[in-house]
């Protein structure tokens, strides 16, 4: 009960928090849009390497579908996070000057970690082994879009 009050209490004060920030327009600065599509990015970092430990045998495999959907889920919040046009952090003007062709690999990474993820559904680790090169395009976004720091 006391767990759950404080829990409770907490929600209270974040979700006043969240509420003062949506009347205020919640107008994130540059700092913020940056923060926050690195920290997608990590989120695909982490999933990846996790992936990366089931693939190589070192954990057992049963949460590998989880683990794809989570990053098809974050591919596509990656995609939107970098609609509003903020240089800087790592990612370099050509995300903005190029956006046509930004937006068509995202698209791709979209699509292909989705395919990913169906494909689990039935075959497990051992189609994502196979897959994953191809459905993971990071490095040919970064190679591009990139400012690696
Ligand atoms: C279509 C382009 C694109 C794809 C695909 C992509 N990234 Fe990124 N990634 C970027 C850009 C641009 C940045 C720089 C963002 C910034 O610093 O503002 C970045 C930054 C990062 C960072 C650094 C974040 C930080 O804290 O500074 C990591 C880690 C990362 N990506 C991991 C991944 C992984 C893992 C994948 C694939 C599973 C992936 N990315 C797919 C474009 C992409």
């Amino acid at each position: 009960m006391i767990r759950a009050a404080k829990f409770i209490g907490g929600f209270a004060v974040a979700a006043t928090l969240a509420l003062t920030a949506l009347s205020s327009g919640a107008m994130a600065d540059d700092k913020d849009v940056i923060d926050y599509r690195e920290h997608i990015m990590k989120t695909l970092d982490e999933q990846t390497a996790a992936i990366g430990q089931i693939v190589s045998g070192a954990i057992p495999d049963a949460q590998i579908v989880a683990h794809v959907e989570a990053i098809a889920l974050a591919a596509k919040q990656a995609q939107k996070s970098f609609e509003a046009k903020v240089v800087g952090g790592e990612a370099k003007p050509e995300v903005w000057s190029n956006a046509a062709d930004f937006n068509a690999k995202m698209t791709d990474f979209v699509v292909r970690t989705e395919k990913l993820a169906k494909d689990a559904k039935t075959g497990g680790a051992t189609v994502v082994m196979e897959e994953m090169v191809d459905a993971l395009t990071c490095k040919g976004c970064h190679d591009v879009y990139r400012n690696k720091k």
